[in-house]
């Protein structure tokens, strides 16, 4: 068991401390924000995510877990500090590691005995050479600390999961005394270690989350293709999807990735290559392709209603992907401002995320409470997040409710022959009808 503190209670921190916390560790999670300490303590959870609420409170009934905003006070005698503090995105793309910064001095300032200093955020290569820099000039003992880059592989919506049964634990350290304490604190994970040098561990992070980035982004081209020559992208992906190389994962065609890693990542790593005057041509072409991708459905739109002032558009599915109230980089809310601002009347609905989006948008009357009251009348649907529970919608509840049964569906959620059977006109990505294939 040991004693650990973790900086920062966004979605890798907490989880990483929940996750440490249910593997027998006692934690101390800190953030500045003392309204989401307040909650934590009572076992509320800040995010929505399936599972952490549970196993936050089981941690908290354990007395293996607590919370508080006084960091120097949980630094000062932990074995263990792991920064999960955000790195958002600089106007310029390049990542902005102000709040790392300023959590690796305060770190220097408080420790008292040796210790670990873990870092999870996801930062540029050689961002782990200044923190320990930054770290060692702010000690006030002499005690000896050794910063560990310890990249998270989780994903929103999974991130329990993930942690507790992830495909690997990356380590990058060049001492040997660290690999070994890394090794000890996850020895109860029963996760393959790959222990690296520090600056490859950065890139792993980088590079696993681009290239899914690009796989998307390439798969997405592939649909586009297949509207125009009549082939299916599921059938497409199926195909490849059976050669273990390429293997059959994130291989979904939609309008584009979301969220607060992939759309940042690309554009960091990219922006980091840039710096040291190398391109990165195929993370560039990604970033573009996605950029376009976000506004296929409008594309789609344009073409049935030309001229969107009054029309009533149903926006089904908020959130960047499923199970997450997460709405950073979600392609809705881009594609709800053309809408609004080209006068269309929108009808939304989201199992989760209806407050979070009007707030965003500034009108909370396009909020409706079901997917039938979103429905209901509308010109056109929208369909942007593939939740279970729009997934479920039957065919004639499109068919009854709309006013013109017109579906554009930016997840592929629906049979498109069961769409057409019903008389909808469905268009979703890369799955043209017009070639449907007819055994002879
Ligand atoms: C992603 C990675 O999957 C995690 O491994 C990583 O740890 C995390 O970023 C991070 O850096 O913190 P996340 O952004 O939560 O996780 O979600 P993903 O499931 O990867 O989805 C990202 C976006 O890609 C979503 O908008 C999703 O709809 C889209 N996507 C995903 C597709 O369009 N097609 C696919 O086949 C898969």
């Amino acid at each position: 068991m040991m004693k650990i503190a973790v900086a920062g209670v966004g979605y890798v921190g907490l989880v990483t401390a929940v996750g440490f916390a249910h593997h027998g560790h006692m934690v101390t999670a800190v953030d500045l924000d003392t309204q989401k300490i307040a909650g934590l303590t009572k076992g509320i959870s800040p995010i929505y995510e399936p599972g952490l609420e549970a196993l936050l409170q089981e941690q908290l009934a354990a007395n293996r877990i607590q919370f508080t905003t006084d960091g120097a006070s949980a630094y000062a005698n932990a074995d263990a500090i792991v920064i999960g503090v955000g790195t958002p995105e600089n106007e310029d793309g390049s990542a902005n590691l102000s709040a790392i910064y300023q959590v690796a001095r305060e770190i220097g300032q408080s420790i008292q005995k040796d210790c670990l200093v873990i870092v999870k955020s996801t930062v540029p290569v050689g961002t782990n050479d200044k923190i320990e820099t930054i770290v060692q000039e702010a000690l006030k003992h002499a005690v000896h600390v050794d910063v560990v880059s310890n990249p998270e592989f989780l994903a929103q919506g999974s991130a329990i999961y993930d942690t507790l049964h992830g495909s690997r634990i990356v380590i990058g350290t060049e001492s040997r005394a660290a690999e070994e304490k890394m090794r000890e604190l996850y020895d109860a994970y029963g996760q393959p270690i790959l222990a690296v040098s520090r600056r490859s561990a950065e890139l792993v992070k980088y590079a696993s989350n681009d290239f899914l980035a690009l796989k998307i982004s390439f798969v997405n081209e592939i649909a586009n293709l297949c509207d125009i020559l009549g082939a299916d992208i599921e059938e497409v992906t199926e195909g490849m999807g059976y050669d273990p190389r390429i293997g059959n994962s994130f291989l979904r065609a939609g309008i584009g990735y979301g969220g607060s890693c992939f759309p940042k990542d690309t554009k960091a790593l990219h922006w980091l290559a840039e710096d040291h005057g190398f391109v990165l041509r195929t993370i560039e072409a990604a970033i573009k392709i996605n950029e376009k991708q976000k506004y296929v459905l409008m594309h789609k739109l344009r073409k049935e209603l030309p001229n969107l002032a009054g029309k009533k558009i149903a926006v089904l599915g908020l959130t960047f992907k499923p199970n997450t109230d997460d709405l950073r980089e979600a392609p809705s809310i881009p594609n709800m401002r053309v809408l609004q601002k080209e006068g269309a009347i929108i009808q939304a609905y989201d199992p989760i995320a209806m407050a979070k989006t009007a707030e965003i948008l500034g009108d909370a009357t396009i909020m409706k409470n079901s997917v039938e009251e979103a429905l209901d009348g509308a010109d056109a649907c929208l369909i942007f997040t593939e939740w279970n529970e729009i997934c479920a919608t039957l065919p004639d509840t499109f068919k009854n409710y709309m006013a013109t049964p017109l579906v554009l569906d930016g997840r592929n959620c629906f049979d498109k022959h069961a769409m057409a059977l019903a008389g909808i006109t469905y268009q979703s990505i890369g799955r043209p009808l017009a070639k449907v294939r007819q055994l002879q």
